[in-house]
């Protein structure tokens, strides 16, 4: 059976991405990462993804008119990496219903908190203000509204009493670099079955 392809979209410092990439390395998951698109050219993603000898593109908003056209540059690049999978490893962007729909069923996000809680910006800020005992992270289709696909599979963290945005950030992030790679596995070995909003995880 031939590899599942990712085209990872990341605008950031990509430790999702890392961390796929380690995997697919020790034979964890059996996937190709075809690319890896961001659109920030400074983006620590590009260097890392580049120095693991992944091809790399930078697409710029702002060197479109419009996001239809951003949008379809990205989508583009994608179908000539011939990718089967999305993976948004720290995407920050909310990508239009075209684009979602020209890749439906095959985009995943990972989000770090519980959804439906703390969707969003901010999500460890929204869980320390709102007093929350515990959120995680959540791994789930992208569907047309922001963070409120499908759940594949989640994951809890304990906030702790004394807990700032960043120490907790620092322990979900350890949880989201095992357990994305964990779903995406479960994607390329075909085990995911979305039926509505319940995605079904078949055994092997
Ligand atoms: C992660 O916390 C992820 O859940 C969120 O954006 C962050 C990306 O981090 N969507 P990194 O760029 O993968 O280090």
């Amino acid at each position: 059976m031939s590899e599942t392809v990712l085209g990872i979209l990341a605008s950031g410092r990509g430790s999702n991405m890392q961390a796929i990439v380690q995997n697919i390395h020790s034979g964890q998951l059996h996937a190709k990462i075809g690319v890896v698109i961001s659109d920030h050219a400074t983006a620590k993603v590009l260097e890392n993804a580049s120095a693991a000898g992944i091809p790399t593109i930078c697409i710029e908003r702002q060197n479109f008119a419009t996001k239809q056209e951003f949008e379809a540059a990205i989508a583009a690049k994608l179908i000539f990496y011939k990718v089967d999978l999305v993976v948004l490893a720290g995407f920050m962007r909310i990508l239009g219903g075209h684009f979602i729909r020209s890749f439906a069923g095959r985009i995943m996000n990972i989000h770090p908190s519980l959804l439906p809680s703390f969707p969003g910006l901010h999500a460890h800020e929204q869980a320390i203000a709102y007093g929350a005992k515990v959120s995680g992270c959540t791994i789930h289709f992208v569907d047309e509204g922001v963070d409120t696909g499908p759940i594949i599979m989640q994951e809890a963290v304990k906030v702790l009493p004394d807990d700032t945005a960043d120490t907790l950030a620092n322990r979900i992030i350890k949880v989201e670099h095992a357990l994305y790679s964990e779903a995406i596995g479960l994607y390329c070995a075909g085990q995911l079955t979305a039926l509505g909003r319940n995605v079904k995880i078949s055994k092997e």
